[in-house]
């Protein structure tokens, strides 16, 4: 199980042989699937929700069919019910890497033969589609937009807005401002002018029911670590000035480091200037969720009530976008990986990443990734 919000739950699964799998609880109808061979190269990982599930409940998944060869029995559970009544909801992707052709410190996992879509627009474009089917009226773009700025890069990025059946926001990653000189390249802010696109520089606020919308430029020009000195006092007072009620969801590309010695590469905001950040932003008494990326790593935090999550790539293991539920009195996230077959299989490809650990760095756990926070 790799996701759950209070009514549905995402099951994943790899190397299952072809043939048939039926999943069944006994809150409703049988699903039945069948499921394709997979390749050497890309294995026959794959994803299906299960919907219609009561909220905040122990939930058993019998699964059978041939394609497991036996029957197993899955036991999980739904979040709580958003307290009141659900007000907006919104989605975020991150760290698109549009440009990228290759996953990995010494870039060996690649697409093999390739393909006529590049794995990072097929990602973004389905997770941005499965976003929209999911509810969000709205999607967030994290940073990282760009694997280096170039033109053609930024404009795949404006293609994908474009292309997108609900508003697509953004903010930069440093990746976005590393177009080498004498190259094709647009800073994020050039970019937003030539495109017309909406990027965070510093901050953009925007006001939804119940919810604030604070997202963050958190670069320091192209280099790899995150500052919020340019915006720390506007992102204060926006959250200080949130209306009474809602809750504010600041949205920036770098994380904020929880312990003072870093979780290796790569590195985001310090612990020193993350908890003075955090102390202001409990001060204000305003409810409020920060989440970044940059990692393409899941975590979850809390500091003064504060909580802080990091959700990681659309194009690489897992493979996810994030959706949050805002309510009268609590917000959700739940992250779900892109389940679009020619997807799912290449994100699983690249947990061999790291010398095959980032199968084990980069998910975190299902209470990370997946939690309703309430006031
Ligand atoms: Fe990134
Ligand atoms: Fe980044």
């Amino acid at each position: 199980m790799f996701a759950a919000d209070h009514c549905s739950v995402q099951i994943v699964w790899r190397h299952l042989a072809p043939g048939e799998l039926n999943l069944a609880t006994s809150s409703g109808p049988p699903l039945s699937l069948h499921l394709e061979e997979g390749t050497h190269s890309e294995p026959s990982a794959g994803a299906t929700l299960i919907d219609g599930l009561p909220p905040g409940s122990p939930i058993e998944i019998r699964v059978e069919g041939s394609a497991l060869g036996g029957e197993r029995r899955l036991t999980t559970a739904t979040l709580p019910q958003p307290p009141g009544e659900i007000l907006t909801r919104v989605a975020t992707i991150s760290d698109l890497h549009l440009g990228a052709r290759a996953f990995g410190r010494r870039k060996t996992i690649i697409e093999d033969p390739e393909p006529d879509v590049a794995h990072p627009i097929r990602c973004s474009t389905a997770a941005i589609r499965a976003a929209a089917t999911w509810g969000a009226s709205e999607i967030v773009a994290k940073g990282d937009l760009t694997n280096n700025g170039h033109l053609d890069q930024w404009r795949s990025y404006a293609e994908l807005v474009e292309a997108s059946p609900v508003p697509v926001m953004s903010l930069p990653g440093n990746h976005d401002r590393t177009w080498k000189r004498g190259s094709a390249g647009l800073s994020p802010e050039d970019a937003a002018q030539l495109f017309g696109l909406q990027i965070a520089s510093p901050l953009l606020v925007l006001d939804r029911p119940g919810v604030r919308l604070v997202l963050v430029d958190s670069t320091s020009g192209p280099h790899n670590r995150g500052s919020l000195v340019a915006s720390e006092d506007d992102v204060v007072q926006a959250v200080a000035e949130t209306e009474a009620g809602s809750v504010a969801l600041v949205l920036m590309h770098h994380q904020l480091h929880q312990h003072p010695v870093h979780e290796g590469w790569p590195v985001g905001v310090h612990r020193g200037p993350t908890v003075a950040h955090l102390d202001r932003l409990a001060s204000t008494g305003t409810p409020t969720l920060v989440s970044g990326g940059h990692t393409h790593r899941h975590r979850r935090w809390t500091h003064r009530g504060v909580v802080v999550t990091q959700v990681g790539s659309t194009k690489d293991y897992p493979g996810v976008w994030a959706g949050y539920t805002v309510s009268e009195g609590g917000i959700s996230q739940v992250v779900r990986r892109v389940a679009e077959p020619d997807c799912i299989r290449w994100t699983d490809h690249t947990r061999r990443a790291v010398w095959g650990a980032w199968r084990w760095i980069s998910p975190g756990t299902v209470r990370t990734r997946c939690f309703l926070h309430t006031w």
